[in-house]
């Protein structure tokens, strides 16, 4: 039998809790929860807002129109999925794919939080406002709108961790921006510097 490692459990056990989820009203429009996916190894942890169409249909995070453009944006540095953890504030998605509310912020992060502690990546990446405001504000930074952080690295260090936060913009800003996917591909060679 293969045995799992602390990581893996924690990781299965914060997934099995979103499955069960009940917490907001998410769930009873959501067709799957997207809790993450990845290696429970990563040193590269993105972070996105929800779930959209593609993802609630497949249970599965980034694999619609945003998710090729961030295949793509992986590809570019030389990362793979398998590699690295992919994770959203929000583990339901929003009808009509509205902006998460406060209040579903403030329940479903509680699982993030999990998971980053679990993991404890190396670099936290960061996709659009929403996951970067999150983030940055847990770790004691001041957040402000994307456009003027985007690419600029925060060091996380205390006691029990030591990383470092890069916000960036969502890739689903570029779908219909090529320029937006110019700056997308420059920032991304960050996330190799940041490592
Ligand atoms: N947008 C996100 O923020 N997350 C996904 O999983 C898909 C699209």
């Amino acid at each position: 039998m293969i045995s799992l490692s602390k990581i893996e459990k924690e990781i299965k056990q914060i997934e099995q809790d979103v499955t069960n989820c009940r917490r907001c009203g998410l769930w009873k429009t959501r067709n799957n929860p997207v809790a993450g996916e990845g290696a429970v190894t990563a040193k590269v942890m993105f972070i996105g807002e929800a779930p959209g169409y593609n993802e609630d249909m497949q249970g599965i995070p980034f694999v619609g129109k945003a998710g090729k453009i961030f295949d793509e944006l992986l590809y570019s540095i030389g990362l793979e999925r398998k590699e690295i953890y992919i994770a959203n504030i929000l583990k339901c998605r929003p009808p009509k794919n509205r902006d998460p509310l406060g209040d579903e912020i403030k329940t479903c992060t509680s699982y993030l939080d999990k998971q980053i502690m679990a993991i404890k990546p190396k670099v936290i990446v960061t996709l659009g406002n929403f996951a970067s405001s999150y983030v940055l504000e847990k770790f004691g930074f001041q957040a402000e709108k994307i456009g003027k952080i985007h690419g600029k690295i925060f060091r996380i260090k205390n006691l029990l961790f030591d990383a470092r936060i890069l916000p960036l913009y969502h890739p689903a800003a570029a779908v219909y921006n090529p320029n937006m996917k110019d700056v997308l591909t420059q920032d991304f060679k960050s996330i190799i510097k940041a490592l």
